[in-house]
């Protein structure tokens, strides 16, 4: 029998909940344990679903008091796994590579990390192969991971010239009630904003420029793209590659998708587990072509399209060799068409 990559996750919020029951969906994977800080009713749930570690030793004591079962401190379960999937809050994950080291253990990073930190960025369609055996990769940003999967298959289709695109973003997550513009529209003043050269860390030769407002939603982000193209190709074969393209859907404003809040009723509609949809969802009847120049809007849900990526990225550094017969394991488990 084919020994199961036992995998952990450090920092269970967010992007690390979707990863961990990501893992438990593979035949090929298990989790052994994941880390929380606090004792609240995720740390409860953890306990009862996977084994739960305390990320800040100095933190025991406040797990001790809330009576949740804990397996261990954040070194016992670096003893225990293969890899562990690092998603704690942006920043945290470049003081945590040290330990990783030490314990000889393959870490995934994600988006709110600095390239530098792993010089591996990730996604799945494009680069596929640059994080094979590697010990540390970064899993790029929710909008990052939406700009490669539709950009990557056009250039394909039609040699990308230039790339300039506006980053609508949510303000902060819909569990989240802390953060966030509660009643205002915040541009990013530095241009490009980090998106674009975000990009470039997978696909260095697509030229692009971004600039990117956050506005007061929590349920997506929205891109709005113009891409000059080298060929000269109608609409109907744009929609045919995109169509056709993994990780991606097509929906259309016609059947009364007229915003984010339809797409994620949708989401509800078709079953996924939270709502969630790992795919970056396009309006069909928004893509039109002037002049050598493909107009098209995409919509980003932040909080799940990264999660086969980092089912991807676990089997791609564990020696996997064939992306193909990753992304169709992953896509299979997760129930992405
Ligand atoms: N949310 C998104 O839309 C999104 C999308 C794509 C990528 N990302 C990236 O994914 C990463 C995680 O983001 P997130 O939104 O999932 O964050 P999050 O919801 O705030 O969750 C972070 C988790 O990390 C834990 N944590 C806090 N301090 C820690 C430490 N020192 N060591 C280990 N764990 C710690 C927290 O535990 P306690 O709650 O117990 O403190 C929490 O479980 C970031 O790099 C982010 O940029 C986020």
């Amino acid at each position: 029998m084919l020994k199961m990559i036992e995998v952990g996750i450090n920092g269970y919020g967010t992007i690390g909940k979707r990863v961990a029951d990501a893992v438990a969906a593979q035949e090929d994977m298990k989790i052994v344990g994941v880390t929380k800080t606090r004792p609240d009713f995720a740390s409860k749930m953890a306990a009862e679903r996977y084994g739960l570690y305390i990320a800040i030793p100095d933190y025991l004591d406040k797990f001790e008091k809330s009576g949740i079962e804990v397996s261990g401190r954040i070194e016992d379960l670096l003893e225990r796994v293969d890899i562990i999937v690092d998603s704690s809050p942006a920043g945290i994950g470049a003081k945590n590579k040290a330990l990783y080291k030490k314990y000889g253990v393959k870490a995934i990073f994600e988006g709110g990390e600095e390239h530098e930190l792993t010089k591996c960025s990730f996604n799945a369609q494009s680069n596929y192969e640059e994080a094979l055996n590697r010990d540390f990769v970064r899993v790029v940003s929710c909008n990052t991971t939406g700009l490669c999967r539709t950009l990557n298959a056009i250039d394909e289709l039609a040699k990308i010239k230039e790339v300039k695109a506006t980053i609508i973003r949510r303000a902060t997550d819909p569990g989240d009630s802390k953060k966030g513009p509660i009643n205002a529209i915040e541009p990013v003043l530095k241009i490009p904003s980090h998106h674009g050269p975000d990009l470039q860390t997978v696909l260095p030769h697509i030229k692009i420029s971004t600039m990117a407002v956050k506005v007061p939603t929590t349920i997506m982000h929205l891109h709005c793209l113009m891409v000059e193209m080298r060929d000269n190709i109608g609409v109907d074969k744009v929609i045919d590659t995109l169509e056709n393209t993994r990780r991606v859907i097509l929906l259309d404003g016609r059947e009364r998708i007229i915003s984010t809040a339809q797409i994620m009723e949708y989401a509800r509609d078709i079953g996924r587990k939270r709502g969630d949809l790992y795919e970056i969802a396009i309006w069909k009847d928004g893509i039109s072509i002037k002049e050598n120049t493909l107009y098209y809007y995409q919509a980003i849900h932040q909080e799940s399209d990264v999660v086969p990526e980092n089912i991807d990225a676990i089997r791609s550094m564990m020696g996997e060799e064939d992306a193909e017969e990753s992304m169709n394991k992953t896509d299979r488990n997760l129930g992405i068409r």
